[in-house]
């Protein structure tokens, strides 16, 4: 049997049930769920290929490999890319979870992983018995590594990895003959920039995409989370080899939801939309947070705020409980956020507003 960590969100439910006795209600900003409508493009791509007898294809339809291809060069300045350069993955998290196995690591390899990170990458690393090393300076990525994953935009932490950084992980990836993979699920949520570079931006790779891999979603972005829409670019060699596992396992991403996946990329503007809602909900919970004494860290781009008030993690999340907001503790994502909480900008206008006033209060 597989022997994983405990799922951590189970640990705040003593105070998920303290919240739950608020007069008003628990306003749950633990998860990073989004909340708010599907867009109506998606919707109707969907419903027009419901009619899907056949096996779809697990490299994509052509209609959702152009769709793709077109969303990288576009939105992430990859410059072009061919059908063997992206893939399809059913939610990212499917594809962060099995790498390692797509990969064919096992107990030899090294996982290397941000310091505080999405727990998916330890996990996905102990699913093939690999050690993991939690390291952020690419100097320091030991040169047994097999694999190395950077996220940007963070989650938890909402901070952006700069161009120069990429360059050089890049380099230090090389050097020790790592895969390099970058999750990008929150590139589209960068509020003081335009947006946050890619690993797979022309400025970055000079063109040379070999050992280097970049994932994004459509469950943020697009409020796509229920339809498991995700999106990988990168090196054809790699792309190449992970196809032929993905067939051989059956890991396809359904029929209807190309058709759905292929239309949203192509359209921008549902996306500046939810931009703008989140950017109203960051004014609201951003200030109340630190009104109640918070100070906010990175935060730059993501659903989150990564906030600290120097105590322990557990000690703001059940301060925060007591006003019937749950919020998610730093710990979940590694020793570093020990003294953070992670608050979700995923809820309701009208339950951002309410958590604002309960903070405030
Ligand atoms: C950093 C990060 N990567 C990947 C995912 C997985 O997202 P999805 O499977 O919905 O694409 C999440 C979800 O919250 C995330 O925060």
């Amino acid at each position: 049997m597989l022997s994983l960590p405990d799922f951590p969100w189970d640990s705040l439910l003593p105070y998920r049930e303290r919240a739950s006795t608020h007069p008003d209600g628990l306003i749950d900003l633990s998860v990073g769920s989004p909340v708010d409508d599907t867009p109506a493009v998606s919707q109707q791509a969907l419903a027009s290929a419901s009619n899907a007898p056949s096996y779809p294809l697990t490299a994509g339809s052509p209609e959702l490999i152009l769709a793709m291809a077109q969303w990288w060069e576009r939105r992430r300045n990859t410059g072009p890319l061919d059908s063997t350069q992206v893939l399809p993955t059913m939610g990212s998290k499917e594809m962060v979870g099995l790498l390692p196995t797509l990969l064919g690591l096992g107990v030899s390899d090294t996982v290397v992983i941000p310091t505080v990170a999405y727990p998916t990458y330890a996990v996905g690393a102990a699913v093939v018995g690999a050690s993991v090393v939690a390291e952020d300076d690419p100097d320091r990525w030991p040169s047994s590594a097999s694999l190395v994953w950077i996220n940007s935009p963070s989650n938890p932490t909402g901070a952006v990895l700069p161009e120069d950084y990429l360059v050089r992980a890049i380099a230090r990836a090389r050097e020790i003959g790592a895969v390099l993979a970058s999750d990008e699920c929150y590139a589209e949520m960068a509020w003081e920039e335009a947006s946050s570079p890619s690993l797979l931006d022309r400025g970055v790779t000079n063109g040379d995409v070999s050992d280097l891999l970049a994932l994004c979603s459509l469950s943020k972005q697009s409020n796509l989370a229920g339809y498991r829409a995700g999106l990988a670019a990168g090196d054809p060699v790699l792309l190449s080899s992970l196809l032929l596992a993905r067939k051989h396992l059956g890991l396809i991403m359904p029929a209807p939801i190309q058709g759905a996946v292929a239309a949203t990329l192509a359209e921008d503007q549902h996306v500046q939309e939810q931009r703008g809602r989140y950017r109203a909900r960051r004014e609201l919970i951003f200030p109340a947070l630190r009104a109640a004494g918070f100070r906010i860290d990175h935060s730059e781009a993501g659903l989150y705020a990564w906030a600290s008030r120097d105590e322990e993690c557990w000690s703001s999340v059940s301060w925060c409980s007591e006003r019937g907001i749950l919020v998610a503790p730093g710990s979940f994502y590694g020793q570093a956020g020990q003294h953070h909480i992670r608050v979700a900008l995923t809820a309701t206008d009208a339950a951002c507003e309410a958590a604002a006033s309960r903070l405030r209060a």
